[in-house]
């Protein structure tokens, strides 16, 4: 099993572009279900998340083909509407394309993801949405199987709680639900918009109508698209932190700002200089950090997909700093392999108390989910020796050549078969 050795102390510097979105791409890849053109999808990140998602509609009759700078999708021959286990427990998003099948073809039977490292992940939000558009659902042996035998019928749709998975499924399947649909109560991440922007860019009928409402129209068919999939936010985040957590100086390029603005907010709090251009942010690490209180919320609150990381680079802060992770119930695993390298985290139901002016040492690290993971490669490369992190597969899920991108920067790590 790979590991990743990381040599700790040094300041980074330099550029790094950031990749394409992986929680943009997952939803648009399942959307294009809906299509039976071509279709031309650009900036998707090389990550394992996104050939997991190929593999699972070349499963369902996709033909996918990959070049250097673009994947084509042709999906005229795609009749299959059967998402299996081993593809789906890989990647929760799987589920992401019941709302498409149940769209096109009326049916679908896809493995139901479980719950996964951070909490339980139920879907029945998911579920209860599509069933107000005619479908209908049976548990059996673990798969979801629906039915709409006459298609989805629109509906009004207020979500009990924000949903960034069910928000997509439910968009993309009332694209061809029979008449008017409105949404309410939806997350408005920016991967939401972007997948909204490319149904638009198919000819799907959807329009804000307020801040969290949407209206669909449906339509029979979609038409030839080419898209570019948005920049990852999460990605963008997490260098920004690795160069406060570093005293670095580094440049992140290839993004939309004003979409990570909590976050430079936030740096800028505790300390860190951070320049604003049009595609660019620039950010100068300060040798003190000042302690901030943090909770995470629907954007464009602060992502629960970064409180893994700030909570790393708190605990360099110069008092104790208090975190609230209210989206996930189990999302402090990190916390304890922190610990093991010197941190003073205190998890208390759903807070955590992380007191500041920790010297991380080096350790071996057992990484947990993708974003623990990061977490401790940013812990590693403050700490002053050499550290060991295992399990790093949930990085590769999520993270393009993170490896690559820091020796670029000047971090000493390399990956060890
Ligand atoms: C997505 C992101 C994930 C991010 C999360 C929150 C992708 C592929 N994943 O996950 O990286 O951390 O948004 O920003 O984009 N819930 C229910 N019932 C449901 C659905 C959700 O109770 O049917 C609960 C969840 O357990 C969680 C909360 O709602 O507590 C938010 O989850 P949700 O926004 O759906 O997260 P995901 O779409 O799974």
């Amino acid at each position: 099993m790979q590991k990743l050795e990381v040599f700790g102390a040094k300041k980074l510097r330099g550029q790094i572009k950031i990749s394409g979105s992986k929680n943009a791409s997952l939803p648009i890849l399942a959307s294009t279900i809906l299509s039976n053109k071509k279709i031309f999808l650009y900036n998707l990140p090389k990550v394992k998340d996104i050939e997991t998602m190929l593999i699972l509609l070349e499963s369902l009759g996709s033909k996918i083909k990959k070049k250097k700078d673009k994947i084509i999708i042709d999906n005229s021959k795609q009749k299959k509407t059967f998402a299996s286990y081993s593809l789906v427990k890989t990647m929760r998003a799987g589920i992401l394309v019941l709302g498409p099948l149940l769209a096109k073809f009326g049916k679908a039977k896809v493995s139901s993801p479980g719950g996964c490292s951070i909490g339980v992940r139920p879907i029945d939000i998911h579920l209860k949405a599509l069933s107000k558009l005619g479908a209908k659902f049976k548990m059996s042996e673990g798969y979801v199987i629906a039915s709409a035998p006459k298609g989805l019928k629109g509906s009004k749709i207020h979500f009990p709680k924000i949903s960034v998975g069910a928000t997509e499924n439910l968009i993309i399947a009332s694209c061809f639900a029979k008449g008017t649909t409105t949404l309410s109560n939806c997350a408005i991440e920016p991967e939401i918009e972007d997948l909204v922007k490319f149904l638009k860019s198919m000819g799907c009928n959807i329009k804000w109508i307020a801040k969290r409402k949407l209206k669909i129209i449906g339509i029979k068919d979609v038409k030839e698209s080419k898209y570019s999939v948005m920049f990852d936010r999460i990605e963008a985040g997490t260098y920004l932190i690795a160069a406060a957590i570093t005293q670095g100086n580094i440049k992140i390029y290839n993004i939309v700002p004003k979409i990570i603005k909590t976050e430079i907010d936030i740096l800028r709090k505790i300390g860190a200089t951070i320049k604003v251009k049009k595609n660019l942010v620039h950010i100068i690490g300060s040798k003190k950090i000042i302690k901030a209180n943090i909770k995470t919320a629907p954007y464009p609150g602060f992502p629960t997909d970064l409180q893994a990381q700030m909570m790393v680079l708190l605990c360099k802060a110069n008092k104790k700093s208090l975190i609230i992770e209210d989206i996930f119930e189990n999302r402090f695993m990190h916390a304890a392999e922190l610990n093991r390298m010197g941190a003073k985290i205190f998890i208390k139901g759903n807070k955590a108390i992380v007191n500041g002016n920790i010297d991380f040492a080096p350790a071996e690290l057992m990484a947990t989910d993708l974003r623990a993971s990061v977490s401790l490669i940013l812990a590693a490369l403050c700490a002053k020796g050499r550290s060991i992190i295992n399990r790093i597969y949930h990085l590769d899920r999520g993270y393009e050549s993170i490896e690559k991108k820091l020796e670029k920067v000047g971090a000493k790590i390399r990956r060890l078969n």
